[in-house]
């Protein structure tokens, strides 16, 4: 029997590995990130497969299929965390995977492909700042030169590789191939309000929307608070406060385009000193590419035009990008054969939010199956689903590995 309470309780433990009291905050690499892979391994052993952490951290377990050493089918999602997070962005898809296999392995049944559960290390890019390290080095899709991205504190992450005990130059050996991998579905909560609104409890993802990442450096000049007259002064945080209600605009001004400025730092920071350096960071999203591809011209026009009127030098990197990602039509009609046999309509949706399977897709076709959470409500403490939808998702993902066909087959 699927336990929907086994998996509610898992998620629950889950969040207790977390750097932040009383919240749930477990970055890529951190301690938190250790002890919370080791739990999943744990379950996945218990569930009959052969586990391991792979060489960047994703927690990795594979059930043989028939035969050993068939292409498998993989399922699963993210073990990191936003800031101040709810406990089921990622976690939920994990642990419904294994528990899908745990019912399988019960039942002593193999199936004429492998399943591998992937709890993929960094998929939210919270700590330095680019996205999907654990499923671009899957996908072999990882540049190494992104290695040398720093956190907050200047470690590098083939840095922090090293001092999670794993070593940068064995990455290429996550790579899968073409061919390995016959699909890669994933169950996610919806993290929007549509399902609630439609009265169900599971829905199937047309198409993952693009992103692109920027951060901007603006400098200005540093200097005492109550010297420097107001028209003599280059304050670099004047100038970005400028620069977001741009971005907010610029958005505005776009139907279904979404762009936000996520994080900010005013240097020196102090009370008494007008700011000299500022960085922000500007995330972009929308279902079209060439939309958001305008948009972050006009976003960069912008921030030329309002640091030259302001005497300001500005800098803008691009952090990372990826355009839009459709889900495949084969593997949408066989969730959506799945979510048929549990008596339940079918509803196709995007998702505005970025998925692993925006790097799986380089080596195989993707799949997601939403399941509803209250209000809509993510990347928050108050994110919650009820055990009747996590069971459903886990019923409707438990069909489809069974039913699972690949589409050479
Ligand atoms: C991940 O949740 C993202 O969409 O940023
Ligand atoms: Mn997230
Ligand atoms: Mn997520």
């Amino acid at each position: 029997m699927l336990d929907p309470s086994r998996i509610l309780q898992r998620c629950d433990a889950l969040a207790r590995h977390s750097e932040l009291p009383g919240g749930l905050t477990r970055v890529f690499l951190s301690p938190q990130a250790r002890a919370a892979a080791d739990l999943v391994l744990g379950w996945m052993r218990e569930a009959g497969m052969q586990a391991r952490l792979d060489a960047i951290g994703n927690a990795l377990g594979r059930y043989e299929g028939e035969r050993p050493a068939a292409a498998c089918l993989m399922l699963g999602s993210h073990l990191d965390t936003v800031r101040d997070a709810g406990k089921y962005d990622g976690m939920l898809g994990v642990v419904t995977a294994i528990e899908c296999v745990h019912l399988l392995n019960a039942r002593k049944e193999r199936l004429p492909f492998a399943i591998e559960v992937l709890g993929f290390g960094d998929e939210e890019g919270v700590r330095f700042g680019t996205t999907l390290l654990g499923s671009r080095a899957l996908a072999g899709t990882l540049d190494p030169r992104v290695l040398e991205s720093t956190d907050a504190q200047g470690v590098s992450i083939a840095q922090a590789l090293r001092d999670f005990g794993l070593d940068p130059q064995e990455i290429p050996s996550v790579r899968r191939k073409r061919g390995e991998v016959l699909a890669y579905a994933e169950l996610h909560i919806e993290q929007g309000p549509v399902l609630e609104a439609e009265g169900l409890p599971v829905g199937v993802v047309s198409a993952i929307n693009g992103f692109s990442r920027l951060r901007a450096t603006l400098r200005g000049e540093a200097g005492h608070a109550g010297t420097v007259p107001m028209k003599l002064r280059r304050d670099a945080l004047a100038a970005a406060a400028e620069c977001v209600l741009a971005v907010e605009r610029i958005a505005r001004a776009r139907p279904e385009l979404v762009a936000t400025v996520g994080r900010i730092e005013a240097r020196p920071g102090a009370i008494n000193v007008i700011p000299g350096e500022v960085q922000f960071t500007v995330d972009v999203r929308a279902p079209e590419d060439a939309a958001r591809e305008q948009a972050l011209a006009a976003v960069r026009t912008e921030i030329a035009l309002i640091a030259e009127a302001r005497s300001i030098g500005f800098e803008i990197e691009t952090l990372q990008e990826l355009g839009s990602s459709a889900c495949a039509p084969w593997l949408m009609a066989q969730l959506e054969r799945a979510v048929a046999g549990e008596g339940l309509r079918c509803l196709r949706l995007p998702s505005g939010a970025g998925h692993d399977g925006m790097a799986l897709k380089a080596i195989a076709d993707i799949a997601m199956l939403f399941v509803r959470c209250k209000r809509g409500i993510s990347h928050h403490p108050a994110e919650a689903i009820s055990a009747e939808d996590a069971g459903t998702g886990a019923r409707v993902l438990n069909r489809f590995i069974h039913d699972f066909r690949p589409v050479s087959a």
